[in-house]
Parts: C-alpha cells; sequence; structure tokens
C-alpha cells in the first residue's frame, strides 16, 4: 500500500560528511526500498530529495528541487495525475509533505490528511475538532500552512493552539500539549519544524493582543524544552532572560498590558551548521506606535529576525527589520538561506521579503546587514541607510488619515519564495498596494477583541473606490545580489502562490484567479499551464514515486485577501474549493469543476427602516467586527465566508439570531451577544441591505 524509499545509507553517509563540510543538500537520494523508515535527523540533513520532508523542502528553505525529469523541453506534456477534495470552502495556505508515498497535507480547521501521493488515494484524516466558537480569535482565516514529520509521527499546529504528534501509518494522536498561555488569545497557523529533535512551533494573535513567543517540545514526548519570548513582559514581575532586559529599554509606557504582539505565525529556518534556528516575529498590539509605547523606541523585537540556539533557545543576534512598527509591517515572512558570492566573498546569507517592501540580505552567522532594497512601491521609507536602519518619511497619522504603501496586507506576506541556484534569482508574488491609516485615539485595550488601534470609520470615505487604491500585483524575479528586479509577471489580482524553483530552469506557481503554470526561470516564459478550478495561494512541491516525478500544489481560494479584499479579491473570479492537485507527464486525470463565482447582485427584499445617522453606525460595528470576514462595504470576496449582499430574504429574517444566538457556529460564524445587543444588530442590517441595493444597481445592466 504505502511506497517506501530508503535514503538511510546515503543519508547516513552524507551526514557524517555533513559535520565536517556542508554540501549535501543538493543530492538526489532516492535509493532502493525498505519498510519502516522513519524521517531521522540524518534524513532531514540529507534533504532527500524524492521526498519533501521539510515545509520549505529543506532546512534552508529554498524551495528549490534538482528533480528534473520534468524539464523545459516537456513540460508542456504534464498532464493531471490526480486530485483530492478537501471537503471545505475556506482558504487553503497549506504546503504538503511527502515521505515514504505518503502526501500529508492540511485543510482548513487544522485537519490534517494523508493521501498516497502517487495516486491521491486517501489514507487517513486526522480532524484535532477545533471548537468553531473561536474564529473570532483567528485574525485571516481559519488557515493552517503545513506539518513536520520526525520519527514515525506527523505534528501539527492547531487553530486552538494546540500542538499534536500524530502517528503516520494509523493517523491516530500519540500526544497533543496545549501551547497556549492562558491569558491572551492565540492561535496557530504555521507550520511546526523539527530541529534536533525538538518540534518548534510559533503562535499568532498579535492583531488581538498577546505577547510573542516560540517554544520547543520534545518530539518524543511534547514536554515542552524551551520558551522564548519575542517582547518583554512587564518588569515588575523580572526578565526572563537579558534579551527581554535589553528588549524593555526599547519600550515606553505600559506596553504589556496588551501583550506588545510579536507572535511568530509562520517563518522559521535552520542552518544545521552554524546550529542557528531563525525565526521571524510579528507586528505589536496595538499596531500604531503611540498607542503602544507612548514616547517611542523601537520596540524590540518586533518584526525582527531573531538567530537562536536550537538546544536553548538563547538569543544569539537579532535583525529588526521595521523599528517601532507603526503599519503591521510583520517580519514572519520566509527566511531563506542560501550562500552568496557578494563583492567577491562567499557569503552565508538569509534573505527575507517582509510586509515593508524593501527585500533583505543579512549575514546569518552574525545578523550583520549586508543589504536592502525595495521590491514594490514604498512610502513609508525613503530607504534602509548603511547601516541597516530603515530611514523613514513622515506618515504621522495621529491627527490626519495618511496613505501609506505597503498596506497591511504587506508587499509580500506568507505565501514561500524560492530560490532558484541555478539562474540565481529569488521568485516570490508581490502585491504593491497601500492602506489609509488613522489612530483612533479612543482606543483602550479590550481583551480577545481587536486591538489595532486603527480607526476603522475612515474606510467610509476611501471605502472600496479603486482610484483611491490604486495597486498592482506581479510574480517577480529578483536578483538578491544586485537587489535588482530581473523580470516581472502581471497578476490580476493579490494573493497569488508561493513558488516553487526546479531542475535547470523551472518555476511553478498557482495563481488567484485559478491556474497553476510553469515558467522559464531565466526569463518568465511561460511554458504550461493548467486550470485549476479555484484560487491558489500555497506553495507547489515536487516529489519522485517508482521513477515518476509528481508537482503538486494545495489549493482553495480564501482567507485573509480574499475575506478582506472586497473588489480587489472578486477580481480573481473564483471561489473556495480546498482541493489537493498533482501533476506528471501524461498524466490524464480528469480535474474537477470549480464552483462557479457569484452572478449579479439580486435586489433585497427585504426591507428595515433606519435613518442614515442609524446606517453609519451600523456601518462602523460592521467595519470593525465583521469585514474581516465578510469584506469591506460588505463585498465578499469569492472566499468560503458568504456575501452577504446576496442574503436570501430567509436569512434576514434569521439575522438577529445569527449574531447574537449563534445560529451557524457550526460553520464558523461566531456569535456576538458580548458585544452586541438587538438594537446594535438591526443597524447593521439595515447598512447591510443598503449595501445589496448600491450592490444590485451597480451589478444591473
Ligand atoms: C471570523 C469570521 C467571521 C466574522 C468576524 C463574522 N462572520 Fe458572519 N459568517 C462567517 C462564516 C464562516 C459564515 C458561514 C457560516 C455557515 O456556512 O454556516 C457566516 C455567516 C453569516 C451570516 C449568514 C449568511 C448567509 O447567507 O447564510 C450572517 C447573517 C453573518 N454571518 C453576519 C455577520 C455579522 C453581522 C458579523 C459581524 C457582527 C459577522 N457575520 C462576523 C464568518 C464570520
Amino acid at each position: 500500500m504505502i511506497h517506501r524509499h530508503a535514503s538511510g545509507l546515503f543519508a547516513l553517509l552524507c551526514y557524517s560528511i555533513l559535520l565536517s563540510i556542508s554540501g549535501c543538500a543538493s543530492s538526489d537520494v532516492s535509493i532502493g526500498q525498505t519498510d519502516d523508515l522513519a524521517v531521522d535527523d540524518a534524513r532531514l540533513l540529507a534533504a532527500d530529495r524524492s521526498s519533501w520532508l521539510t515545509h520549505g523542502g529543506t532546512y534552508a528553505e529554498q524551495r528549490y528541487s534538482p528533480l528534473s525529469q520534468i524539464n523545459e523541453s516537456n513540460v508542456d506534456s504534464l498532464g493531471l495525475a490526480w486530485s483530492f477534495d478537501m471537503q471545505s470552502e475556506r482558504g487553503v495556505e497549506s504546503t504538503p509533505l511527502v515521505a515514504d508515498g505518503v502526501l500529508y497535507v492540511t485543510a482548513p480547521w487544522s485537519i490534517l490528511h494523508a493521501l498516497d501521493a502517487a495516486s491521491g488515494e486517501h489514507q487517513w484524516t486526522f480532524d484535532p475538532l477545533v471548537p468553531r466558537s473561536m474564529a473570532r480569535q483567528i485574525c485571516c482565516g481559519v488557515v493552517n500552512r503545513g506539518a513536520a514529520l520526525y520519527a514515525d509521527r506527523v505534528f501539527i499546529g492547531t487553530l486552538d493552539g494546540r500542538l499534536i504528534a500524530i502517528d503516520r501509518d494509523t493517523g491516530r494522536e500519540e500526544w497533543s500539549v496545549d501551547t497556549r498561555e492562558p491569558e491572551w488569545p492565540y492561535s496557530i497557523t504555521g507550520a511546526p519544524r523539527v530541529v534536533e529533535g525538538k518540534v518548534i512551533i510559533g503562535n499568532a494573535g498579535a492583531d488581538l493582543g498577546a505577547r510573542g513567543y516560540v517554544s520547543a517540545y520534545d518530539a518524543e514526548n511534547g514536554e515542552l524544552v524551551w520558551r522564548t519570548y519575542t517582547v518583554p513582559g512587564n518588569p515588575a514581575n523580572g526578565f526572563e532572560s537579558a534579551a527581554m532586559e535589553y528588549a524593555a529599554t526599547t519600550w515606553n509606557g505600559q506596553w504589556w498590558k496588551a501583550g506588545g504582539g510579536g507572535t511568530v505565525w509562520d517563518a522559521l529556518a535552520y542552518d544545521p551548521e552554524l546550529r542557528l534556528l531563525y525565526v521571524g516575529t510579528g507586528n505589536g498590539t496595538p499596531h500604531v506606535r503611540w498607542l503602544r509605547s507612548p514616547g517611542g523606541g523601537d520596540n524590540l523585537y518586533l518584526s525582527s529576525i531573531l538567530a537562536l540556539r536550537p538546544d536553548t533557545g538563547e538569543l544569539v543576534w537579532h535583525y529588526q527589520t521595521t523599528p517601532g512598527d507603526s503599519w503591521d509591517y510583520t517580519a514572519t515572512q520566509h527566511i531563506l538561506l542560501a550562500d552568496l558570492e557578494i563583492d567577491g566573498r562567499t557569503r552565508k546569507v538569509l534573505m527575507q521579503a517582509p510586509k515593508n517592501g524593501f527585500f533583505f540580505v543579512i549575514d546569518r552567522t552574525n545578523g550583520e546587514f549586508i543589504s536592502a532594497k525595495p521590491f514594490a512601491n514604498v512610502t513609508w521609507a525613503s530607504h534602509v541607510d548603511e547601516s541597516g536602519r530603515p530611514v523613514e518619511t513622515d506618515t504621522d497619522y495621529r491627527e490626519v488619515a495618511k496613505f501609506v504603501r505597503p498596506s497591511p496586507y504587506g508587499a509580500h506576506s506568507w505565501p514561500p519564495m524560492s530560490f532558484h541556484p541555478k539562474t540565481g534569482l529569488v521568485y516570490l508574488p508581490v502585491r504593491d498596494m497601500g492602506a489609509i491609516y488613522k489612530m483612533d485615539a479612543a482606543w483602550d485595550y479590550k481583551p480577545g477583541r481587536w486591538n489595532t488601534g486603527i480607526d476603522m470609520a475612515v474606510y467610509e470615505d476611501f471605502g472600496s473606490d479603486e482610484s483611491d487604491f490604486s495597486w498592482e500585483a506581479y510574480l517577480l524575479a529578483w536578483d538578491p545580489i544586485e537587489q535588482r528586479e530581473v523580470w516581472r509577471l502581471p497578476h490580476i489580482t493579490a494573493f497569488n502562490g508561493g513558488t516553487l524553483s526546479t531542475a535547470d530552469n523551472l518555476l511553478f506557481e498557482g495563481s488567484a484567479d485559478g491556474r497553476f503554470v510553469a515558467y522559464r526561470a531565466s526569463d518568465g516564459a511561460k511554458l504550461w499551464e493548467s486550470p485549476v478550478g479555484t484560487g491558489v495561494m500555497a506553495g507547489p512541491i515536487t516529489y519522485e514515486i517508482d521513477g515518476e516525478q509528481y508537482v503538486a500544489v494545495a489549493a482553495g481560494w480564501g482567507a485573509s485577501f480574499a475575506m478582506s479584499g472586497g473588489d480587489a479579491a472578486l477580481r480573481a473570479k473564483v471561489r473556495g474549493g480546498a482541493r489537493v492537485l498533482a501533476w506528471k507527464l501524461g498524466g490524464d486525470a480528469v480535474l474537477p469543476p470549480g464552483r462557479p463565482p457569484l452572478g449579479p447582485v439580486p435586489a433585497p427584499s427585504y426591507a428595515i427602516e433606519s435613518t442614515a445617522t442609524e446606517r453609519r453606525r451600523g456601518m462602523i460595528l460592521y467595519q470593525e467586527e465583521c469585514s474581516v470576514c465578510h469584506g469591506p462595504g460588505a463585498i465578499g470576496g469569492g472566499s468560503g465566508v458568504p456575501d452577504l449582499r446576496y442574503m436570501a430574504e430567509s436569512t434576514h429574517a434569521v439575522f438577529p439570531r445569527i449574531v447574537l444566538e449563534g445560529l451557524r457556529e457550526p460553520g464558523g460564524m461566531p456569535r456576538f451577544d458580548d458585544l452586541f445587543d438587538a438594537g446594535d444588530v438591526r443597524m447593521i442590517q439595515a447598512w447591510i441591505l443598503e449595501q445589496a441595493r448600491i450592490g444590485s444597481e451597480k451589478s444591473a445592466p
């Protein structure tokens, strides 16, 4: 039933070589077959390329595979090998893993599926049964970015903060730990990594209010080995480390009351030779620096890359990409390791294209700044100076709303980049967008709720009128040595897929508008494309089974931009529909159809009497509590969360029960009776009805 590809012997050899020199990383080690093969350290270090053993392909997270059966000359004969329906309309951000013939993929609500990687045949599903009531604690969709493999187990983090070890053969839980600290609303969306026998996991929550940290658990029994905080707590309680004591000198006021932020929700990378674990940290709580740390300061270690000792979690060095962040510019984006020839020297670098719009190249041995250049339009800073510090422009938005680029979506976010060693280029999906920032002077910390400190009412004036939001999205090929663009290809809308580099000159990327495409990596020429039936955001993988190479991707439009991007997201003309697709040369499987886009907005037949003042109040409540999932201006973006302008009369009739009594909670619609009464709900509903009327008039011929 399960194909097992052994690489143990070679890997062990490679491991012993690796102790003296590094250089096993590009070996293709598909040798023979045995049973009972575990994913051990040797195999992880040898980076067995017939498999896809870790989130980024290898510890260096390059998302490059030397597999070359599929190449420039034959890629046009790729055909669908199989597809698997993950039975969800919510967004998919997962990179699958493949080991010993089995593909492991996480679906919405932190559900894990094991499939035969050659046929797509279902083996087992593990559902952690995340309580749907906690949907409100999750900023950007009920997503999961992937699993980790070690020994005979697969590890996942869940939306409700559990880290779970699952038996690879049976799909049964081996152990489970709660990674949360009870005072903050944490969630896990990122993929764990296993380093030196420890499962490394961070969490999310800084938009609501949380103190960030990253933890290491013993892969064998789930015991906590270490926890490293990313921001200081209340000094009155003492500091956990010298790093925290130092960080506290860069904060002011009573930041710890809202947690401070800095959650570690995505990027992790590891250099086995330097024995350094690289961690990307997120934005602060609240986003607004003047509210978070009145009196200023860089607010370490927000929006930073941290290098930690994997056995103790001790901080070795840090580099802050956005000092004193005030725009939600996380540095949780993909951290990619490579050795580059810079000014005649081979430098061990790490690369990151964080939300703030600068492409950073940092010496990964010591955190020394090498270079940074903007890869999108950036207005918050003019440049990064020679010391590695961004030089800010005036974006003081305390009194006056300011339009700033990039937006909180980031010029680049979690969709992973890839590095092609043959072209020397990094490939990433970019969204060149701005946003309006205005401080909410009346902000006060509200536990467990959105605590951005941004005045949501400013959106009334700017709405979704696209002239104020001119933006573009593109696939970018970037030269990290010269720090310049080599080519770009426009995308129809934002939030396109992560990339995969392979062979001599191939690049794969899925698109938001529902295609999976192969490009020539050197010049971006399109070589092949296939429809997918839904938008693609996640990163593809490649692997080999019984002499056949596969390219696979987990697809499914939804999550942050699809939920909250309104008209801009609708341009993708796709809808949610979580699925895994795998292609091979000559594949002839039939693609199941995707859901068609919604038609014109119907004129609402339901009516509520209301005044303009009430509808304005309804709009403010909606923008604060509903727009993150249902879209600004009540315009849904084709995600699995309903576009409320299309609500049936019968749904309108139970609207108060949906919002106040949890009638749709099993489907992921939280209840709001802790915040709203019937009067509030009526005003929200009246405003939505007006948006439906406006929408129907716009869609009328
Ligand atoms: C965390 C995400 C989230 C937030 C925040 C949210 N919703 Fe929902 N909502 C959903 C999901 C998911 C569904 C679909 C539930 C289902 O399929 O049963 C839904 C469904 C609904 C429905 C039923 C729509 C239909 O056509 O069936 C209404 C009405 C609704 N939401 C109103 C609201 C209002 C009003 C707010 C703000 C007070 C809000 N929602 C906030 C996720 C959210």
